[in-house]
């Protein structure tokens, strides 16, 4: 089997991202790069990236989906766009009823670029407005709302299946939005350096809060039993989409985008 190197241990230090020492991949069941199943994707290339918030998705997604010329996707920037939508109309975003009834109200559009992804609500760049505290304090109820998935997984869909290729990053990517996606990675990172990485990105950011979020996502995350199981702590960026990149069947390597 051409696969990736499996169940290995290796300490590095960081480049880019905060430092830890050890960093592991590991698979719960062996991905067979030689003899990728038919699937509904059939020939494209899909890769589903999952895990918990801070463990560098965004990034990591952005940088595989460049470094293969794949579109991409950001499924957490639909459910904050709805949930920026909510707030806007000062709904209680904590009343599941309120929400499902509302879950269809606004248009949500993405960009696939991923050299320039952008998120927009009936026409309106919200780009910036979806990563603020208020947005990110309320998008975990919004998204367990089960309306609420129903509708944005149906458009989850639509995107990936209308793609030549395409890089998607989420919670439930490769377990209920792309279950046939070739590859599939969970990636992870300790508390610690995911915490370290969402204050990078917002000063607001606390351990806390991040601590919170997690009890509250967890009901709608999942690792695939096939997904590849990559443990950031410590790699760099370059490290991270270099693993990820050699997890790719070579007759899917081609750039599409
Ligand atoms: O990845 P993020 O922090 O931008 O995600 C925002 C929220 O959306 C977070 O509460 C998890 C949720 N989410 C989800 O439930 N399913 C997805 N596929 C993506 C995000």
């Amino acid at each position: 089997m051409a696969g990736p190197p499996l169940d290995r241990s290796v300490r590095r230090t960081g480049a880019g991202w905060r430092a830890g020492s050890i960093a592991r991949v590991k698979t719960s069941a062996s991905l067979d790069n030689d003899q990728e199943s038919e699937t509904d994707s059939g020939s494209r290339l899909v890769v589903a990236v999952d895990g918990p918030s801070g463990a560098g998705k965004s990034s990591t997604s952005r940088g595989v989906a460049i470094a293969l010329g794949l579109r991409y996707l950001d499924t957490g920037a639909m459910y904050r766009a709805l949930t920026w939508w909510l707030l806007q109309r000062g709904v209680d975003t904590t009343d599941p009823e309120v929400v499902a009834t509302l879950a269809t109200g606004p248009v949500i559009e993405v960009s696939t670029d991923p050299g320039a992804p952008w998120t927009r609500v009936d026409g309106t760049d919200v780009s910036e407005a979806i990563r603020t505290r208020e947005v990110t304090a309320a998008v975990s109820a919004v998204a367990a709302v089960p309306q609420v998935r129903a509708h944005l997984i149906a458009m989850q869909r639509q995107i990936i299946g209308s793609a030549p290729g395409i890089v998607a990053e989420g919670r439930d990517i490769g377990t209920v939005v792309a279950p046939d996606a070739p590859v599939k990675v969970f990636l992870t990172a300790d508390g610690a350096a995911r915490a370290g990485r969402r204050a990078a990105e917002a000063s607001w950011s606390t351990r806390a809060d991040q601590d919170r979020r997690d009890l509250l996502d967890v009901a709608q995350s999942g690792k695939a039993a096939d997904a590849v199981e990559i443990d950031s702590t410590g790699l760099g960026l370059g490290e991270v989409v270099g693993i990820i990149v050699g997890l790719v069947p070579s007759s899917l390597q081609k750039s599409r985008f």
